[in-house]
């Protein structure tokens, strides 16, 4: 079908999830929502959340968008089955793919962290999932809050990071697992300083490539895919212009990207 998918975070977060899909499907348009204005999404509420969410499904839809991605873990915890029901066009969120790897994979990965905000933490999501699909797997889960303001002022690969990043890892919540979910969209962006971190030893499971190859294989069967090479243009909307995220949009899509602000 060729029509564009909507794509919504935070801020740059989701780009990961944009960019990955982008690899997977080069014959699919974008239109990307990033709610700058209400970053962070990590420490609102359930009902605030729901509410953001509606407003920038409304958006993309008006937009001509097939389907919706949700690409932040705050909001795919909080509000996935409000957007759902409310939307008319299929819907995915981040975590199920995360969860079904880890069900598929559970041979190798039998402790399992998860890094993430505190609304994604504290809604319980990722761990009732997993330890009903996946028995004796165990989980443990840390709220890690200040990377994603870390991420979006732009501090990656510096001494700041490093010294946020090993606080975090190094707190006992975490000790002994043998694979750690970035459960937050912004994560990936900060993947190499995790995995150096751990030296290595850690499976580290970047959400925005197997988001992308689960949402390949999910439009596949609903036949939804564009089946011609992508003529239309990708467009970046924000609800509030920052430079950090021109900045990063630029570098992650390797090319100077269409961004408007728009108030929703
Ligand atoms: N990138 C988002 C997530 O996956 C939102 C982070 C935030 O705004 O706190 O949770």
């Amino acid at each position: 079908m060729n029509k564009p998918i909507g794509i919504f975070d935070s801020g740059i977060g989701g780009l990961t999830v944009a960019k990955a899909i982008k690899s997977a499907l080069p014959n699919e348009q974008i239109i990307y929502f990033g709610d700058t204005k209400h970053l962070p999404y990590g420490d609102k509420s359930k009902d605030t959340l729901v509410n953001y969410s509606l407003q920038i499904v409304d958006f993309l839809i008006s937009k001509g968008v097939k389907a919706i991605v949700i690409a932040c873990n705050s909001a795919s915890a909080m509000a996935f089955e409000e957007v759902k029901e409310y939307s008319k066009i299929p819907v995915y969120n981040v975590i199920d793919p995360i969860v079904d790897y880890i069900e598929l994979h559970k041979d190798i990965s039998s402790n399992v962290g998860l890094i993430a905000t505190k609304a994604t933490v504290n809604s319980k999501v990722y761990s009732s999932k997993i330890e009903n699909c996946c028995v004796g797997v165990k989980t443990s889960s840390l709220a890690t809050p200040l990377l994603v303001p870390m991420i979006e002022e732009g501090f990656h690969d510096d001494k700041i990071s490093s010294t946020i990043i090993s606080n975090y890892l190094g707190d006992k919540t975490l000790r002994g697992i043998d694979t750690l979910i970035l459960g937050c969209t912004h994560y990936p962006l900060i993947e190499n300083e995790i995995d150096n971190y751990y030296e290595g030893k850690v499976n580290i499971l970047n959400s925005a490539n197997i988001v992308a190859w689960k949402i390949k294989t999910l439009l596949t069967k609903s036949e939804l895919l564009n089946k011609e090479e992508c003529v239309g243009e990708d467009h970046f909307y924000v609800s509030d212009y920052t430079p950090s995220f021109e900045k990063t949009a630029n570098i992650i899509f390797s090319d100077k990207i269409n961004l408007e602000k728009v108030i929703l």
